[in-house]
């Protein structure tokens, strides 16, 4: 598998363009199916998740065109509903094909999706919100079979507000019967932009406050060009490397508004922060300050996604900063790899303890999951002597190229 290797022990400075979100991408691509003609998605980020949505996409029938970031998927003639245990076991998103397939095709059978190993990820929120929207489902252990009749419109409240479960149930709810009305839903900026998406496609769904969205199915929804969101994983992440490794740097697009908790986290970390018309200026040049007490939690508290980088920055910090966990309970798997290369971190439960002020060395070490394995290359960034982090084809699932993009901000990255 191929690798990623880094010098450390420098500062970055540069420009970088942010890519376009995996995490508002791939939804959009399954509301696509919704759509009997030809979508146009421009923006679409070049990343193996991403691939491996056109494949399914292919799989049922719909014909996708890719030419360098713009996809146009054509759904005219959607014909399958079941998914391809191949891509579908490799990559967790795929099970938010369900809602649309159900308003498509009445009905929809998938093995358990895989996806990144940072804990239990079961689908109990989504199969319990479809079986209120009149879905019957059958799960034999291995595939889990959803079969409507004509989905209606009710009024839900998910018990948790799950990103994926709320997509699925607005995708449904667009091609329902009646009125939805969705509470406690999440708030992660991706909802807002599968929603914009549908609106533009002609769905008619409006925010009642937050955590609540009155959707009206009314079916007839027509083809759209739509450009896709920056995203702001990507974007926060080489927020991190800046804060870890020091320097100046532009990431040009950065999402506004959308990062605002690891934004005030940086801030109390000693960086300054200006946003102009290009994006977001990061600038840490004097001693890196431990932030205190953060913990991950859905929109707008720190992303869960962004945990394993600001780790990273913890460590190099002046004092001890603590880091909870309390979306997903395996998240701390890149602890054992930071502390082979010094960074010293305590896990206990959802609480990872981060003495801070620890030089790191660099090392061979390898990525088990798609943020942990970012989070290793920016410590390689900022260790002492010479970094691999095995196991790219993790980080390659969403980052389009984690070393281009680091050497614009000038860091000595290469393919290993
Ligand atoms: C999405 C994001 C992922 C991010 C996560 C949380 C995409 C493609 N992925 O994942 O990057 O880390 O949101 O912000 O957008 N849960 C249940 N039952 C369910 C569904 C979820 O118990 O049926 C639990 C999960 O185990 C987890 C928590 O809810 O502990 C959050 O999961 P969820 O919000 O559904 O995340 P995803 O949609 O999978």
């Amino acid at each position: 598998m191929k690798s990623v290797y880094i010098r450390g022990n420098a500062s970055l400075y540069g420009e970088v363009t942010i890519q376009g979100s995996k995490n508002a991408a791939l939804p959009i691509m399954a509301a696509a199916l919704l759509v009997p003609g030809v979508c146009v998605l421009r923006n679409c980020p070049r990343i193996a998740d991403v691939e491996h949505m056109c494949r399914i996409l292919e799989n049922i029938g719909c014909r996708v065109d890719r030419v360098e970031r713009e996809i146009r998927i054509d759904a005219a003639q959607l014909t399958e509903s079941r998914l391809p245990k191949k891509y579908v076991t490799r990559m967790r998103s795929s099970v938010m094909l369900m809602g649309p397939l159900l308003g498509r095709l009445g009905e929809v059978s998938l093995s358990h999706p895989g996806g990144c190993v940072i804990g239990d990820r079961p689908i109990d929120l989504h199969v319990k919100a479809l079986s209120r929207m009149g879905v019957a489902c059958q799960d034999d252990g291995e595939e889990l079979t959803a079969v409507s009749c004509g989905l209606r419109g009710t009024t839900l409240r998910l018990d948790y507000p799950s990103v994926g479960a709320t997509e699925n149930v607005i995708m449904a709810a667009v091609a329902a019967d009646g009125v939805t009305c969705l509470e406690n839903c999440a708030q992660e900026p991706e909802i807002g932009w599968l929603c914009d998406f549908l609106v533009h496609c002609g769905a008619s769904i409006v925010q009642k406050g937050p955590g609540r969205l009155l959707i009206r199915g009314q079916g007839g929804l027509h083809p759209c060009i739509y450009t896709i969101p920056s995203d702001r994983i990507v974007a926060g992440t080489y927020l991190c490397a800046c804060l870890a490794a020091g320097g100046e740097a532009l990431l040009k697009g950065a999402p506004c508004g959308e990062n605002d908790a690891l934004e005030k986290a940086a801030r109390q970390m000693g960086a300054g922060l200006k946003r102009t018309q290009d994006g977001l200026w990061v600038r840490r040049a004097g001693p890196l300050l431990a932030p205190g007490k953060i913990e991950t939690g859905s929109f707008p508290a720190f992303p869960t996604d962004l945990q394993s980088p600001l780790l990273v920055a913890m460590a190099q910090a002046e004092g001890e900063s603590s880091l909870r966990e309390t979306v997903f309970n395996g998240r701390f798997g890149v602890v054992e790899e930071l502390n082979r290369m010094g960074a010293g971190i305590e896990v206990e439960k959802d609480t990872a303890r981060v003495p801070g002020g620890r030089r790191l060395s660099g090392k061979r070490v390898r990525a088990s999951e798609l943020r942990g394995g970012a989070a290793l290359v920016i410590a390689g960034l900022c260790a002492e002597g010479e970094t691999l982090v095995e196991n790219r084809s993790y980080v390659d699932r969403g980052y389009e190229d984690i070393c281009r993009d680091l050497r614009f901000l000038g860091a000595c990255v290469q393919d290993g």
